[in-house]
């Protein structure tokens, strides 16, 4: 099947019952059996460890990245949690990318260091950093790419040619591209991230995650916290999620189309600073977003002149676009990374990385770029 067409039909079985085209939602904690030595013949016992509306989206995702199989979770961070738990115990280190989300950067710092396990956030734009940053206990490599705010990108190939000689597992939050435009798994990595409240579900109305592994080691070893933790995806989610994927390629290509127009647009603006966008010919990463990427996404992000005051006061002046923390929706969608969605990263890390108090993030969504430009050219006058 082509890529486009497994959108619609991987993992989705007509209901043998009704012939419900669309995978009912199994609302049931529990599935009874037919016999002790028949248990589970039929494929599900309770809710927490595996049900058919749920599996419908992970058998679907498992095909869409081309994986060994899929685990869904409550959330994006309930994903990377079970990442982060089935790779390290106490006194293991692991290697992840110095822009990535902040929940991500929160997790690991404010959780799992209490716990004993060590972090080196690393330029990741860098093999040679990556490389660097490898130590006798490193237990997992974690980027993100391309990565939010900053959409700074990773060499996927290159950094799990590192991992694969250094044995170490390489996950990749994938969650900016979603498949249709960026299979880590097909060019060297061992674990894709989603969260799949962004791209997949694509209309605002869930939180959601996924872990997509290529090998049955490492399933089975995430499954296992998956079950122990209980960090499960509801029925319910599953299914509005198993709705928004079919439409995932003809969103994200006009989407990305949209963002190309808006992105060239604030290029042009004599109040903007800085457009940080893959798509265009000024990103300093553009010949690698072309090789390992068929398109550049949805998301930007800008730096207005003048600094936090002229950021905040564009984002109370937009009238169309909203002053929301998601992205990846067809509403087109403006976020202040310093205060909002990076807020939990100390100041001095935050200039660091790049995430300026300044800097804009802006998820550009299905409506009429030359609407989605008039409000952000109103909104810039005042600034
Ligand atoms: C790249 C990336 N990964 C993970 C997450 C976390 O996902 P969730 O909000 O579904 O927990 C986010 C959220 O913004 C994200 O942008």
């Amino acid at each position: 099947m082509d890529f486009k067409t497994k959108l619609i039909h991987a993992g989705v079985k007509i209901d043998p019952q009704t012939g419900s085209i669309l995978t009912p939602i199994y609302q049931s904690t529990t599935f009874v059996q037919k016999s002790v030595d028949e248990y589970l013949s039929k494929g599900y016992s309770y809710s927490r460890s595996a049900n058919p509306t749920v599996r419908a989206l992970e058998e679907k995702l498992t095909m869409l990245e081309g994986g060994y199989d899929c685990t869904c979770y409550s959330t994006g961070m309930a994903a990377i949690q079970a990442v982060l738990q089935s790779c390290l115990s106490a006194g293991d280190h692991a290697v992840v990318s110095d822009v990535a989300y902040g929940g991500t950067y929160r997790l690991c710092t404010k959780v799992y260091e209490r716990f004993g396990v060590e972090f080196t956030f690393v330029d990741s734009a860098s093999p040679k950093a990556v490389h660097n940053a490898i130590r006798d206990n490193t237990r997992l490599i974690f980027t993100e790419t391309p990565a939010n705010p900053t959409l700074k990108l990773t060499d996927i190939r290159a950094i799990s040619d590192i991992a694969q000689l250094k044995k170490i597992p390489h996950a990749v939050d994938n969650t900016f591209l979603t498949p249709y435009y960026q299979r880590p798994l097909e060019i060297g990595a061992d674990l894709v991230i989603h969260s799949t409240t962004k791209f997949f579900d694509g209309h605002n109305a869930t939180v959601g995650g996924a872990v997509i592994a290529g090998s049955q080691n490492l399933d089975e070893a995430i499954r296992f916290i998956q079950n122990a933790s209980g960090v499960i995806m509801s029925p319910w989610v599953a299914w509005l999620t198993l709705q928004g994927t079919k439409t995932l390629s003809v969103r994200l290509d006009q989407q990305s189309a949209n963002a190309q127009e808006v992105a060239r647009f604030l290029e042009n603006h004599p109040k903007v600073k800085m457009v940080a966008y893959p798509g265009l010919e000024s990103f300093k990463q553009h010949e690698l977003a072309k090789s390992q990427s068929d398109g550049f996404g949805s998301v930007l992000s800008f730096e207005v002149n003048g600094g936090i005051e002229s950021g905040k006061s564009l984002m109370d002046s937009v009238q169309l676009c909203a002053l929301a923390e998601n992205l990846g929706s067809v509403e087109t969608l403006i976020t202040h990374p310093a205060t909002m969605t990076h807020a939990d990263i100390e100041e001095s890390e935050r200039k660091r990385i790049g995430i300026k108090d300044g800097l804009v993030r802006l998820s550009v969504g299905l409506e009429d770029p030359i609407d989605i430009i008039a409000d952000l050219e109103q909104a810039l006058k005042g600034v």
